[in-house]
């Protein structure tokens, strides 16, 4: 039997020694708000409302609260909404990345502390989803996954352009003196022509993909662009559906289990999705006790083709997902590779909610047999390099570097790589191969985007378009190039990567998932001692306790004390 003690507004009071005395001040304050006491006694439902100006990829969180605040209301709850951090891309300093475990805390700590008996987290930009989900996951309250929705294309010259494949591949050419300085602000005004999330498979789009995949947000939610009126019904749905869960009790450790895991890798896989998805998917399931083996990611990546033509490995866009069904068509195609007894949000399996989705033709899904890619967009390496695995979006590489021996161009760290780079006397040739240390977890702090190495002016200019490029960093998931990523154990913590020096050999061979550094033990070893590695550190602060608990990129990137 349900204790009415535990829900709505009765729900974790506030210590005052007398729990009458805590419910009855509780009351007294929120009906300085003007509520009534009929209205006190639904099921609360918060919405973690994450707009901010400083984030355009929720632009449109106040119409999304209103349209939740609805939905909860049509079926009789009660919505409060209230803030956490929100974090936007290109607003985060040193990266968004660094911020990500903080606002997975905030979330996690706002929605234990306060009475809800259900949750709809309205996230979106890159890091903003998979914080949404650590910290629901670790609160174990009933939720409900909203995004915000992608951002519309814009137009340049007759060009369809959005963010932000096209902002590299517009700045690519601005570098190699193609266009004008006229043209790439002309271009900057038509990148992202709404509110709304990158419009290509980048991250957020990838992350609203995996929400979905898990069962977490409702069924054909993750494509509707942000302005549209089908996101704003995917909010109303999404705030019926929680008072539906927050009486049915459905617990997110119900829905996020070990078989979902498997069915977001596959989407992954057959998204050509963000690399950044693995990092974001094992720190989730590490929330859960659940151990996302990059191994079999890979195994399972031999048997799943890319299906979806979205940039950057293939011509679309989200909202042409969108229109082609959005991701059930996917799901369609990749049914026979589902656990289809896994549980979604809606109380019923993916593979009934699969069932009840209708088809019919478009260009944006491929089937079977006619692939983007013939294997799964992310391919798992190993070696004496990365004794801990690193990854390569191979569906977004060069197949003319997919196995590459050269000679190693080695920068220390991101600023000595912005000083060099550019210079006319880096000795560097185009069949090199260029490597970054100090980016990852620790040490850049924050593992940064900046794995996307820009190829050298000297080079750019002779119209040099892709190099092998290696560092323990991530890439934008808008980004595309043969750009091998996430080395770990990372440089700063003493991995190998650290004693790579200009001239050493590397060879990269993605087809035997290999990435040697072709330098002897012994060697490696004088290197080590000559040059011991030590690890940074703060002094206070939250970088005090990032640098003392942060993870590898094996185990999501999360605090340790936080995985379960
Ligand atoms: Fe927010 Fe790309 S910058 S989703």
């Amino acid at each position: 039997m349900t204790d009415d003690k535990d829900k709505g507004l009765e729900k974790g009071l506030t210590s005052y020694g007398d729990r009458d005395f805590s419910l009855f001040l509780r009351k007294a304050f929120i009906k300085g708000a003007g509520y009534t006491d009929d209205a006190l006694t639904r099921p609360v439902i918060g919405i973690v409302n994450t707009g901010s100006a400083f984030n355009p990829c929720h632009g449109n969180a106040p119409q999304l609260v209103e349209a939740v605040k609805r939905g909860v209301m049509l079926a009789g709850g009660l919505p409060v909404d209230f803030p956490t951090i929100s974090i936007h891309e290109s607003f985060a300093h040193p990266t968004s990345m660094y911020l990500r475990n903080l606002m997975s805390m905030d979330t996690e700590e706002m929605i234990r502390a306060q009475p809800m008996d259900a949750v709809v987290m309205i996230g979106g930009c890159d890091k903003t989803v998979p914080a949404q989900l650590m910290g629901a996951a670790s609160a174990n309250v009933p939720c409900v996954q909203l995004v915000t929705g992608s951002m519309l294309t814009g137009s340049h010259r007759g060009d369809r352009v959005g963010a932000c494949t096209d902002c590299r591949r517009y700045w690519g050419r601005y570098r190699a003196e193609e266009i004008d300085a006229d043209e790439i602000a002309r271009v900057n005004d038509q990148l992202v022509a709404s509110v709304g999330t990158c419009s290509v498979m980048g991250t957020a789009s990838t992350m609203a993909c995996i929400a979905e995949a898990l069962g977490i947000a409702l069924p054909g939610s993750a494509s509707a662009p942000a302005v549209t009126a089908d996101r704003i019904r995917v909010a109303e749905r999404s705030g019926a559906t929680a008072v539906a869960i927050a009486k049915s009790k459905l617990t997110p450790d119900r829905i996020l289990t070990a078989k979902a895991f498997e069915n977001a890798l596959r989407v992954l896989l057959a998204i050509g999705g963000s690399t950044n998805g693995v990092i974001h998917t094992t720190a989730i399931a590490g929330r859960l006790g659940i151990h996302l083996d990059l191994d079999r990611l890979d195994a399972m990546g031999r048997e799943t083709p890319v299906l979806v033509d979205l940039k950057p490995s293939g011509q679309h866009y989200m909202e042409d997902l969108h229109r082609a069904g959005g991701l059930p068509t996917l799901l369609r195609e990749l049914k026979p590779l589902l656990h289809l007894d896994a549980l979604t949000v809606t109380g019923r399996t993916l593979g009934e909610e699969i069932d009840t989705s209708e088809a019919f033709a478009q260009n944006v899904v491929r089937p079977f047999s006619n692939p983007i890619y013939p294997q799964g967009g992310i391919a798992v390496l190993r070696g004496n390099l990365a004794p801990g695995g690193a990854i390569i979006k191979q569906s977004a590489a060069d197949p003319k570097l997919m196995k590459h021996e050269g000679r190693a161009v080695v920068f220390e760290n991101a600023e000595d790589l912005a000083r060099r780079v550019d210079a006319d006397d880096l000795d560097v040739k185009a069949d090199d191969i260029l490597v970054l240390k100090n980016i990852g977890p620790k040490g850049a702090p924050g593992m940064p985007e900046a794995g996307y190495l820009p190829i050298p002016k000297k080079l750019a200019r002779q119209g040099v378009k892709d190099m092998v490029r290696i560092s323990d960093g991530r890439m934008s998931g808008t980004a595309a190039g043969t750009i091998v990523l996430h080395v770990t154990p990372e440089s700063a913590t003493g991995g190998p990567l650290a004693w790579v020096r200009n001239g050493d050999r590397i060879r990269l061979d993605v087809a035997k998932r290999e990435l040697e550094l072709m330098v002897s033990d012994t060697e490696m070893s004088k290197r080590r001692q000559a040059q011991p590695v030590r690890e940074p550190t703060a002094p206070r602060g939250y970088l005090k306790l990032f640098l003392e608990s942060v993870t590898q990129a094996d185990q999501g990137v999360d605090f340790n004390f936080l995985r379960k």
